[in-house]
């Protein structure tokens, strides 16, 4: 999405009338004639209707008692053919004629405020930088659903700070909810990971951080629900593929199964919608079966509007609609032909200048109706309504400075950096450092003192790095830390700064290596060839472990796994940590496991292939499943089966739990009714299939299918820490294609030394047991299923019956 800068930007120059107003900034032409610009919180404000020489009164859609729907169509009824579509780009021009304040519709959070959108000046002396919390790969690995929400709530407030001067908008087109289906992606970084579950629920809980209004959760009418700000997921649906040796998400045509469209793709994003009730969803570049996504009728107006109800707008990818025309040629579409058909399939907001350019002409030349564009305003002008965009936020407006990289926030950041760092291996207990005799450290690699790698993409200025030398200078003093880079930069070219590292770890107590990749190699329109580490760090470890007798400790920062079969082998290598990229104070947050005074307790929310994996399928292979014909292995924990570095789900902890189960749901009985009948499914050779395999789960009712059981943690080590209880549904052996496991539900629970917890878990098989079939239905299968704790830490099974309904005589 960064392409568009320089197309905007050159809007900005051709654009000679000024009303370049950031949200809260109104331009006005006062009474000699001179353009003021005057900062009012929002837009039916008495004072600036008087300002503009207009009578607020007689501008309805400034009336507070009526409903926004009422106040919406009000905007619309006033507005010329030509003034509408000024309004349907990122920057709403406005229409002063009636009060109407420009709006620039496209600033970005992922992990803090950005500085990503049309306006490249949200950062300035008067606030200069913002909380960069850790990003999304890494806080998926916490498995904390309170945490997600959390920093949502923060990186909102600030955002609502921000705002308050004019330095941000109050809609954001974050988060980045697709699945990595393929560990080359670039764009890992942005996402929680492979498991649509996992990324569905760390979208609707991001969601509600964002834009929850506290107080106002109940709100029955949801199209007037306060928002805090708005946001977006994105990019809908079947991306995620960059540039994988040229072949580049404008151009490409993802042929996906409709199994894996409902299973893996689009899941979501429903649970976006539906559970997060989130304002806004971005629909992406790439064509999928031949139809470009933005100008797919049945996904955008039937699916998201239609089935999940959306309660906001749908934007499309920046330049969307020209990549469809000048890039897939899709259907040899004049520019107004490309702009009525994504209009008609339900695109509300276009990110570029297709809607503004040729909007009108396209409705003069009858290929769209004028009232399809009073529709996409009117979903456009209740969302700014629920923002407080005409009539304010009292309780955000007295937000400043003191809200923006705040004690707490910060706090916030480095709890999120701990609770992301993944302990992948700890031989002998090497971690937490011993204190005792741990009095002098070294700090090598290239990643030792990193900065910006630690924030990612998507990200904004951050307050106050730590980087990890920072973090360890703080926790021995700066003469007991011995640093040397290992490598001039990530792709460690040049061996002779190999020896200086080599050196330093041995006059240390222990060495920590700081190794990885960073956005030189995987980034947006960046995919991975291989799965390594570049250059010569792997001889940077090697020669370490080699020439000094100190223990390792090995530190990673990617988002997509990296090969490191060979530092998991070495004996050498005492402990190996990942930590995704762990934001502004990552270095702190790593500082902080390392020491224990944060105890491990993160999970890899991907499976860490071995490098091969990327010689036995090409990353355009779309289907989850393995592909026979081809050879090709599946892709995800569940359906790939060979040999990983590290599987999904993956974390040690400093302490030892013991796991229980204890539930009263130990079968399932279903007895189908004369309208209910029984569904067959493939089973391997030689299995044998139950009478009656299985039934649409659309045709029965759920309500007798919970599944409770309660889980005991037991921390029977020394130390008090958190543990993520992750559970894993295993369907019925011999089905074909189904998943190897599932995960249906997680929680992250905090167990003292010596104490145990219970976590209740309420599952209903309808609900999660589902197998989507090769067709696409939604199926509930009879027989052996296992409800699984963990990497098998406990679990109980579960058999469900399914009877077939027999017509006696009276029938
Ligand atoms: C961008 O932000 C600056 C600083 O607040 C503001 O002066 C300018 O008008 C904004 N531009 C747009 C296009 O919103
Ligand atoms: C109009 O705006 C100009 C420029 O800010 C200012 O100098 C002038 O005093 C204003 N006039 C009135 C009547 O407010
Ligand atoms: C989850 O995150 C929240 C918010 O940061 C934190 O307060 C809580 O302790 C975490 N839960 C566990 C069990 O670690
Ligand atoms: C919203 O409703 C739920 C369920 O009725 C209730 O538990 C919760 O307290 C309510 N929240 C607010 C803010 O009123
Ligand atoms: C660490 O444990 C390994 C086995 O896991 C053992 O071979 C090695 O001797 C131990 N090293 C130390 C320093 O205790
Ligand atoms: C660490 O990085 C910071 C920021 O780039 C830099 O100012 C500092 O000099 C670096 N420290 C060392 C020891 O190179
Ligand atoms: C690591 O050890 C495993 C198990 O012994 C072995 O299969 C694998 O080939 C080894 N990998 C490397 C890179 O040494
Ligand atoms: C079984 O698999 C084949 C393809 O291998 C498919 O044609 C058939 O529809 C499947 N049957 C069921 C019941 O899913």
């Amino acid at each position: 999405m960064e392409k568009l800068c320089f197309i905007i930007l050159s809007i900005f120059t051709l654009c000679s009338v000024a009303p370049v107003a950031a949200t809260a900034r109104m331009l006005y032409v006062n009474d000699t004639g001179i353009p003021v610009t005057q900062v009012y919180k929002y837009a039916c404000h008495p004072q600036r209707f008087k300002d503009l020489g207009l009578n607020i009164e007689h501008f309805t859609y400034c009336d507070k008692s009526l409903s926004y729907e009422v106040r919406a169509k009000d905007i619309i009824d006033r507005l010329s053919l030509e003034e509408k579509v000024e309004q349907l780009g990122n920057r709403a021009s406005g229409v002063p004629r009636i009060g109407l304040p420009a709006y620039d519709w496209w600033s970005e959070a992922l992990h803090g405020v950005s500085d990503v959108g049309t306006n490249t000046t949200f950062f300035n002396d008067n606030i200069p930088g913002a909380t960069s919390f850790p990003t999304p790969i890494t806080l998926a690995a916490s498995f904390n659903k309170s945490l997600w929400k959390a920093v949502g709530q923060a990186v909102s407030t600030e955002a609502r700070a921000m705002n308050n001067f004019g330095q941000s908008g109050k809609s954001f087109w974050s988060p980045n909810i697709n699945v990595v289906r393929d560990p080359r992606w670039g764009r890992a970084l942005e996402t929680p990971g492979e498991d649509p579950f996992v990324v569905g629920t760390y979208a609707s809980n991001y969601v509600r951080g964002l834009q929850d209004v506290e107080g106002t959760e109940n709100t029955t009418d949801l199209n007037s629900r306060p928002l805090k700000v708005a946001s977006c997921c994105k990019h809908y649906a079947a991306y995620d593929v960059d540039n994988w040796y040229g072949v580049v998400r404008e151009t490409f045509d993802a042929e996906v199964r409709e199994q894996d469209m409902i299973e893996t793709f689009v899941r979501p994003f429903e649970m976006c919608v539906k559970d997060g009730d989130v304002s806004s969803v971005m629909c992406s570049y790439n064509r999928i079966n031949g139809i470009p996504a933005c100008a797919d009728h049945r996904l955008l107006h039937d699916t998201i509007r239609g089935e999940w109800d959306l309660h906001g707008y749908i934007v499309s990818d920046c330049d969307s609609i020209d990549v469809m025309v000048n890039r897939h040629h899709f259907l040899n579409d004049a520019p107004e032909d490309a702009m009525a058909q994504v209009l008609k399939a339900g695109l509300d907001l276009d990110c570029g200048e297709y809607y503004t350019k040729y909007g009108a002409n396209a409705v003069n030349q009858g290929k769209v109706r004028e009232a399809d564009i009073d529709k996409v305003l009117k979903n456009l002008y209740i969302v700014l309504f629920r923002l407080g965009h005409f009539d304010g936020s009292p309780q955000f407006e007295k937000l400043g400075k003191d809200d923006i990289c705040s004690q707490s926030h910060i706090d916030l950041a480095i709890e999120a950096a701990s609770e992301g760092v993944v302990l992948l291996k700890n031989d002998n207990n090497t971690l937490p450092l011993d204190a005792q005799k741990v009095k002098k450290v070294a700090v090598v690699g290239p990643h030792a003192n990193a900065t910006k790698v630690m924030i990612g993409n998507y990200a904004g200025i951050p307050c106050k790095y730590t980087t990890p030398l920072d973090a360890f200078r703080q926790a021995y003093g700066n003469d007991n830390v011995y640093y040397a880079p290992g490598c001039p930069d990530v792709a460690c070219r040049d061996y002779s700064l190999v020896f200086p590292a080599v050196q330093a770890s041995k006059k240390a107590d222990a060495v920590i290596i700081v190794a990885g990749i960073d956005t030189s190699v995987e980034a947006e329109s960046l995919d991975r060839e291989n799965l390594l580490l570049p250059g010569y760090q792997y001889e940077l470890i090697d020669q370490i472990s080699r020439q000094s007798t100190t223990p390792i400790i090995l530190v990673i920062l990617s988002a997509g796994g990296v090969d490191i079969s060979i530092a998991k082998n070495n004996s050498r290598v005492s402990a190996i940590l990942w930590a995704g990229y762990p934001g502004e104070k990552g270095g702190q947050g790593i500082a902080d496991v390392i020491h224990g005074k944060y105890n491990a307790a993160g999970r890899l929310p991907l499976t860490w292939f071995e490098n091969d994996y990327v010689n036995q399928i090409p990353m355009t292979s779309m289907p989850l499943r393995p592909v026979k014909e081809l050879n090709y292995p599946g892709r995800t924990y569940k359906f790939y089966s060979g040999s990983t570095v590290y599987p999904f789900g993956h974390g040690l902890s400093y302490t030892t739990f013991k796991h229980s189960v204890v539930t009263t749901t130990r079968s399932l009985s279903i007895k189908l009714n004369k309208f209910q009948f029984c569904r067959d499914l493939n089973y391997t050779d030689g299995a044998k299939a139950p009478a009656c395999p299985g039934v649409l789960i659309d045709d029965i009712n759920s309500d007798n299918l919970n599944i409770e059981f309660e889980v005991k943690v037991a921390n029977v080590g020394e130390r008090d820490s958190s543990e993520s209880l992750l559970i894993y549904w295993v369907p019925p052996q011999a089905i074909v294609d189904a998943p190897i496991k599932q995960l249906v539900a997680f929680e992250k629970v905090f167990v003292p030394a010596g104490e145990s917890v219970k976590a209740k878990f309420n599952l209903n098989a309808g609900k999660n047991l589902g197998l989507i079939d090769y067709k696409g239905y939604n199926i509930l299968a009879s027989g052996e299923h296992t409800i699984v704790i963990g990497e098998n830490d406990a679990s109980f099974p579960l058999h469900i019956e399914i009877e077939e309904y027999v017509f006696n005589q009276e029938d």
